[in-house]
């Protein structure tokens, strides 16, 4: 027999990346690859990128470039760029980097065997397509190996919104959505392997609308025929668009006992202005009024979001209305970016915010949502949570999960493993986590 070849991934940006790596490992393991967690051993490098942050793609090509000694001492070392940045850059990136054997974008990861067998052959193999067979089919999470209690799923891929900042809809191309009951196959896969809570995933993942029984299945349809799984305690799902927060899921929110009450619900800003102009067809006014009839439905969520300062023309008062929209919601956290271009996106052509501008109305806004953290944490005090436990603390005899408020809780001397589920009484805050003690008596639930 021969050695099994050792595969390095090295993953960047969203939960969606996260799950395509899982993916591409387990696929890979089918020519003989295991994992390895340092670069310097591999036989394949497989770097997969997200063109979302400021300079992805300079930053890939210096990480290329580091890896250059590596190839230089192993000339069978495959490498290979997946993921955004690859569908973004394509043929560009073998010619700017000989190392790179192989290219692939998220829409081909089902013909990475192909590709790696012809990139080990010699030849250097590209596929940026956007191919019409159902690679989720081919990609399906078959392996039966143990797995920890949280998951993702994606079930939704691509976007139709063209937000004027966002170069998703180029790089995973169109909204699609992946059937109902291959979902649910995949649900109830995990759960037999250990899985105890899941989160849907997808770029606009409320504009679910997989084929199921009876038509297509809103991603309320789904969230309640996953409700129906033994096993499974928790359901989450991310990103959702305001404009998709259909009435079903807002009613699930309600009633739907497994699904969480926290929701990541991006607004980008606060200003009519600048949302108009991000081609965001929705008004501040409109969010309000949805995050109202949210926490009417389920008084104690907890809402998230992302916002962009210094998106092309935005004024100081455009960003005192982002300011002010926060202020209204109350954010239990919240991701802050300053724009930067994207080429090919409308937005990249247009008259742009002067630098120093945006690092401070960045400072400005990060201050704020911190606040609103710290207070969303601190109101936790002397409440009781239900956590999720995940994995063992640093300090000795210590616990760390999830409450369903999606804030990571510590719990010190009880008698708990990884899957457990416990009823929590929150007794401090600090920075990025709560801490509690096991409610008394009954320590599972
Ligand atoms: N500049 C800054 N932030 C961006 N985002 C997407 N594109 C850009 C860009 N060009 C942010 C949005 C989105 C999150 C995932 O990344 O807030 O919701
Ligand atoms: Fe990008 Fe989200 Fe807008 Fe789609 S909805 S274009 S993924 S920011």
């Amino acid at each position: 027999m021969t050695a099994p070849k050792k595969l390095f991934i090295k993953t960047y940006g969203c939960q969606m990346n996260v799950y395509d790596s899982e993916r591409m490992a387990e696929s890979l393991g089918g020519q003989g690859y295991v994992a390895t967690d340092t670069p310097d051993d591999a036989d394949m490098i497989l770097l997969n990128t997200c063109h979302i942050r400021e300079r992805a793609a300079e930053k890939i090509y210096s990480e290329l470039g580091r890896y250059k000694v590596l190839k230089a001492a192993n000339p069978d070392l495959r490498i290979g760029v997946a993921g955004c940045v690859a569908q973004a850059e394509g043929a560009e990136i073998m010619r700017r980097q000989p190392i790179v054997d192989l290219v692939v974008g998220p829409q081909s990861y089902h013909r990475l065997p192909e590709l790696e067998a012809k990139a080990r052959s010699g030849k250097r193999a590209l596929d940026t397509d956007f191919p019409t067979e159902d690679k989720f089919e081919v990609l399906r999470q078959r392996p039966k190996s143990k797995r920890g209690p949280t998951a993702f799923l994606t079930v939704q891929e691509g976007c139709d919104k063209f937000c004027a900042f966002c170069v998703v809809p180029y790089t995973r191309g169109a909204e699609m959505s992946r059937p109902a009951n291959r979902v649910l196959e995949e649900a109830r896969n995990l759960v037999e392997r250990g899985v105890r809570e899941i989160t849907l995933l997808g770029q606009n993942v409320n504009a679910y609308h997989g084929a199921g029984e009876g038509g297509d299945w809103s991603l309320a349809r789904l969230i309640w025929a996953l409700n129906d799984v033994d096993g499974l305690e928790r359901i989450r799902f991310t990103t959702s668009h305001p404009n998709d927060m259909a009435d079903d899921l807002i009613e699930a929110h309600a009633d739907c006992p497994k699904l969480m009450p926290y929701l990541h619900l991006p607004v980008q800003s606060g200003s009519d202005r600048i949302l108009k102009r991000m081609n965001r067809a929705h008004t501040a006014d409109s969010y309000l009024r949805l995050i109202d009839r949210l926490r009417a439905a389920r008084p104690d969520i907890i809402m998230s979001g992302d916002f962009i300062v210094g998106f092309p023309e935005e004024t100081e008062t455009d960003f005192q209305a982002t300011l002010d929209l926060i202020d209204a919601v109350g954010y239990g956290s919240a991701y802050t970016f300053k724009y930067s271009t994207r080429p090919g996106t409308p937005a990249a052509e247009r008259p742009q915010v002067d630098e120093a501008v945006k690092d401070e109305r960045l400072q400005r806004l990060q201050a704020l949502v911190a606040r609103q953290q710290r207070a969303t944490q601190d109101s936790m005090i002397g409440r009781d949570v239900t956590v999720l436990f995940e994995r063992a603390g640093r300090q000795p005899g210590q616990m760390v999960g999830k409450s369903e408020y999606l804030h990571a809780v510590h719990v010190t001397g009880a008698d708990l493993s990884p899957g457990r589920l416990a009823r929590v009484r929150i007794t401090e805050s600090s920075t990025n986590s709560l801490a509690g003690t096991v409610f008394p008596s009954d320590d599972a639930v």
